[in-house]
């Protein structure tokens, strides 16, 4: 008969913990090589805490070392050690975020939305829509971008802080796309000091913008058939030393970053609750037969009760692209 040992469990829950703190901290010091711009040879790499408040860091070390966490070859990163459960999930989760060139421009979109594809209520509620785990998975996207962006509708009904509370990191810069310049300054991103804030706005408003908020902060561009230009606006901010940016929602904004093929990955969460009536989550014309549809190569993680859609919009070309698997059938992921 198995005997029950709590303090097994409890030693065996610690080291878990630690593999995910340990794959975090690799997480965080690969984003900070990639921000300070550091040549790196091939080699292997351990992870060095830093004092408190920053970053950790990479330091050479030997294969043969056992800390080694991590390894670069002709130029490519991988995993140097064999992270196990949670730790080889997380990294496996975040891994194209990671290990990216100091120049590399890279944008990710997500949604966390019910089975019917609501992400809020008619009245813009959308708190607890998503789980614990996705929480976490937000908090960890904002502290590996340098940018993370939201439309209007979400600054307005949310009033959301976009830091990285739930985890440790640095917080992003915030970007709220506000074509007509227009929202409340009261608004908590635009006076805690918490990171800085910028209003992206149509350049015919830059003026009105610049008034309220002062140039520093303003990022006018152009209109194109009523969108504002996304690709303007990503590069600006690559220029402005944020090449890394995170689409955080809503829908109507992550469904023009989408349309103007300005996503590297699209993320969708779908949590097992019915909304009903709502703010919908991603919002395109339709098409004629189902063979027509997008259907681009995606991985599928548990998050607690959510399952988190990760596609890969850069292997797509055009609308239909990736073929289905070979085999129909069901598989479990959990
Ligand atoms: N579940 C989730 O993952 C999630 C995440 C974030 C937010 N939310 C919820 O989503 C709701 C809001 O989403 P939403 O889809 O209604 O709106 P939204 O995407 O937050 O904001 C849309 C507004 O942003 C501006 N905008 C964004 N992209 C633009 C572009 N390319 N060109 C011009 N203007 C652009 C426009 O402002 P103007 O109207 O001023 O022109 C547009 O109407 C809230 O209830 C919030 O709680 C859910």
């Amino acid at each position: 008969m198995l005997e029950y040992d709590p303090a097994a469990f409890a030693a065996r829950a610690t080291d878990i913990n630690a593999d995910v703190d340990a794959a975090w901290s690799l997480a965080r010091a690969l984003v900070r090589l990639r921000r300070d711009g550091g040549a790196v040879l091939d080699g292997a790499y351990r992870v060095v805490s830093s004092p408190a408040g920053d970053s950790p860091r990479l330091a050479e070390t030997t294969l043969s070392d056992p800390s080694v966490a991590v390894v670069r070859r002709h130029g490519q990163w991988s995993p140097g050690r064999r992270w196990h459960g949670a730790a080889a999930a997380l990294l496996d989760l975040y891994w194209p975020m990671l290990a990216l060139d100091a120049s590399r421009r890279f944008v990710i979109g997500h949604l966390g939305q019910s089975i019917d594809g609501r992400i809020a209520t008619p009245s813009g509620n959308s708190c607890h829509l998503s789980g614990d785990g996705n929480l976490d998975h937000l908090h960890r996207l904002r502290a590996l971008a340098d940018a993370v962006l939201v439309g209007a509708a979400t600054a307005r009904l949310d009033d959301p802080r976009l830091t990285t509370r739930r985890v440790p990191g640095d917080s992003p810069v915030r970007v709220v796309i506000d074509p007509s310049a227009r929202l409340p300054a009261e608004l908590t991103l635009f006076h805690d000091d918490a990171a800085p804030t910028l209003v992206a706005c149509a350049r015919e408003r830059a003026g009105e913008a610049t008034t309220r908020w002062g140039a520093s902060r303003v990022v006018a561009v152009d209109v194109v058939d009523g969108t504002l230009d996304l690709a303007a606006l990503l590069e600006r901010l690559a220029d402005a030393g944020l090449p890394v940016a995170f689409v955080e929602g809503g829908g109507i904004t992550v469904t023009r970053f989408l349309q103007a093929r300005c996503l590297d990955r699209l993320q969708v969460a779908v949590s097992p609750v019915i909304v009903g009536d709502g703010r919908p989550g991603l919002q395109l014309p339709g098409v004629a037969t189902i063979g027509d549809c997008a259907r681009p190569p995606c991985r599928v993680f548990r998050m607690g009760e959510d399952l988190l859609w990760d596609f890969d919009l850069r292997c797509a070309d055009g609308a239909a692209t990736a073929s289905r698997p070979p085999v129909g059938g069901v598989s479990r992921i959990v």
